[in-house]
């Protein structure tokens, strides 16, 4: 069998828990004995969560591109690594050979080295879904610098931000992106981005959508240029550079419940081998299957299950650069026809959305390769699990239910397909290596007693490999988030229900963060964008349920005047205002779906805004928004209750 480590059986996968929590390090050392490494860890595991610091592997040298490239050369060089849809179907695709995927690597690595990035350096990648994005995210890796990916959806403040908070020296990006009916220019927005910036020594831009761009001298490189330089030299390997197992090797960036976002750091050799763990068993999957993740590498989703889990195992992966409804709401089920796909890994919210063009897209598709679906991002509601399960899946294929977060690096909860029960809208049983918990408020473990199901905070007891090491350049705001509110565990900020078989199911989060259509969005950076508009006095944001995204976002803003309407114009206009200034400061994904204006908020006597009462009013439970006595003015609760949209 290709992977030892993959679980066959639920009693295997029983076993192999039991083992993986009486003996962590035996267990995990025993899964890293399968990856390359140039030397063996002088110790697998050291921990505590009071700092917290964690580590794994220490002391193993290792390069994870080894791992996801060389290492397949031998015996798989000419099976496909990566296959790649544009976003236009008329366009053609491209398969990227393990061999071929190498030499790009390889060559970009030089282009990297020639313009001075360095083992430790960190360089933004701002790119649309095309292959040299993951080239370039493998490149960095191949000279050990910190990649940060940011997402094509985010504004030029955010890039400036993030830019900023990492001390970044280097961008790669695009001149622009396609996305469905769409041209992103993402080369004018890091030019905009760059405007006061002084870390930042070079560009480099990939030419895609062949939009005009600006091109500083001494600053800004075509990647197609730098590459010929590297061919005319006729270099076609780079020596890896040797990384600890604990160097790091990506910061992503990641909103939390106060301030800006902030850069969760994962490391090489722990998140490699989780990385690599969860995919082989998640998904089951089988030497030559293909395996389509439709998120963005922007995302935690897109690292981990898109480049390195699925190449770390061999694995053919594909790359789709448009949207599920370009150019029509056939577009996933025609992909999946013409490469046969096997594994198609999901969103909720895509699922919701296209069960809203009904049947019809689906007519005349066979969808008969499909073995595995899975789901990510948010809860899933029991009828889009049903409708992906059948309609979808032929009732042929096992749908599973993955919870994860960007801090986790893998998935932590989830059935594995075929191995263990599914049950819809249950994410059901922990990885090997978690000790799941549920505590009360004031952080009492809830025990579970006879065949009662429990509901609670969710929070871990001990680290695993993919488990963030520290937010980038400010360790004790990482001690803070996920390690004080109950101390000794890992607050993951959800909350969920454990029944009587050990099975989870998440309920959401219980922390002030937002999650719309799978992006994690802080209600208080929302707020803060939303206050910098010149007329806003304040703002309180909260989220509704939403059929499509999961969560609406509800937006209730003192606006001068109050009613928001002024001399700039009528409610309509000023809250196309408010909609421009939040996709200029976060990006479009932020903007609000529900503006309403109202003359003040409801506040505690110590001017603390009781965000209980706004969301009831945003879920339209108007009847039940409890106890407002204590509220300094309990008048505005009606008035707001009155203007409800
Ligand atoms: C939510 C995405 C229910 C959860 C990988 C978590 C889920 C947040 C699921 C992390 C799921 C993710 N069921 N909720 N299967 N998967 N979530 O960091 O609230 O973008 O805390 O990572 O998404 O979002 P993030």
């Amino acid at each position: 069998m290709p992977y030892p480590y993959q679980i066959k059986s639920y009693d295997q996968y029983k076993a192999d828990y039991k083992k993986s929590i009486e003996d962590p390090a035996g267990f995990w050392g025993e899964i890293a004995e399968n990856f390359t490494w140039r030397k063996k860890w002088d110790e697998v595991l050291n921990w505590n969560f009071t700092e917290p610091k964690v580590e794994w592997f220490k002391g193993g040298k290792l390069n994870i591109t080894e791992n996801c490239l060389d290492r397949h050369l031998e015996k798989h060089g000419d099976m496909p690594a990566m296959i790649w849809e544009p976003n236009d179907p008329e366009e053609h695709h491209r398969i990227i050979t393990y061999k071929k995927l190498y030499e790009k690597v390889c060559q970009f690595s030089h282009v990297l080295k020639n313009n001075g990035v360095k083992k430790g350096d960190r360089v933004c990648i701002y790119m649309g879904m095309i292959p040299e994005l993951a080239i370039a995210v493998l490149a960095c890796a191949r000279v050990g610098a910190i990649h940060s990916v940011v997402f094509g959806g985010f504004s030029a403040q955010s890039i400036a931000d993030r830019l900023y908070d990492a001390q970044a020296e280097y961008i790669v990006t695009c001149d622009g992106a396609f996305r469905g009916a769409k041209d992103i220019p993402l080369k004018s927005v890091i030019d905009d981005a760059l405007i006061g910036n002084r870390t930042v020594k070079k560009v480099i831009v990939c030419t895609r959508t062949r939009t005009p761009v600006s091109m500083i001298k001494g600053r800004d490189l075509w990647w197609e240029d730098e590459i010929k330089k590297v061919e005319t030299m006729g270099l076609h390997d780079f020596p890896a550079e040797e990384m600890d197992a604990e160097d790091p090797l990506f910061i992503l960036y990641t909103s939390g419940s106060t301030g800006k976002p902030k850069g969760v750091v994962h490391t090489c050799g722990g998140y490699m081998v989780y990385t690599n763990y969860t995919f082989v068993n998640v998904f089951q999957y089988q030497p030559g299957d293909i395996h389509f993740c439709t998120a963005d590498i922007g995302w935690i989703t897109g690292h981990s299950y898109i480049v390195y889990g699925p190449l770390s195992a061999g694995a053919t992966t594909l790359l789709f650069e448009g949207v599920p409804t370009f150019p029509d709401a056939s577009r996933f089920w025609d992909i999946v026809d013409k490469f046969k796909v096997n594994i198609l890994y999901t969103a909720p919210t895509a699922i919701r959305s296209l069960m809203g063009y009904g049947l019809g897209p689906l007519q005349g598709k066979h969808l008969n390769s499909l073995k595995v679906l899975g789901t990510v991002g948010e809860p899933i509601n029991e009828e889009a699990w049903h409708w992906y399960s059948e309609h979808v899946g032929k009732n042929n294929c096992p749908v599973v239910d993955t919870w994860w977060q960007t801090e986790t690096g893998g998935t932590l909860i989830s059935n594995m397909a075929g191995i263990t029960p599914a049950v819809p809208s249950w994410a059901t049983l922990p990885m090997p290596g978690l000790e799941m918990v549920l505590v009360d408020e004031k952080g009492q473990e809830i025990i579970q007693e006879g065949e009662e199901t429990i509901s609670g905070n969710l929070c871990i007891k001990g680290p695993w490999p993919g488990i963030l090491r520290t937010t980038y350049g400010d360790h004790e705001r990482c001690r803070t988030n996920y390690f004080a509110t109950y101390p000794g565990m890992y607050f993951t900020g959800d909350g969920a229900l454990k029944d009587k078989n050990g099975f989870f199911r998440i309920t959401g989060r219980v922390d002030d963060v937002l999650n719309v259509s799978g992006h994690r969005i802080g209600t208080a950076e929302l707020e803060n964008a939303i206050n910098m508009h010149s007329g806003v006095v304040e703002s309180a944001v909260v989220g509704y349920p939403h059929d499509i995204k999961g969560q609406g976002i509800y937006a209730f803003v003192i606006y001068q005047g109050s009613h928001g309407q002024d001399t700039h114009g009528t409610a309509e206009m000023i809250r196309k205002d408010l909609n421009q200034t939040i996709t200029r400061i976060i990006g479009a994904i932020a903007k609000p779906d529900k503006i309403q204006f109202v003359s003040g908020l409801p506040k505690t006597r110590s001017g603390k805004i009781m965000r209980r009462i706004l969301r009831k009013i945003a879920e339209g439970d108007l009847d039940n928004v409890g106890d407002i006595s204590t509220l300094l003015d309990p008048t505005v609760v009606e008035e707001i209750k009155r203007g409800k949209l």
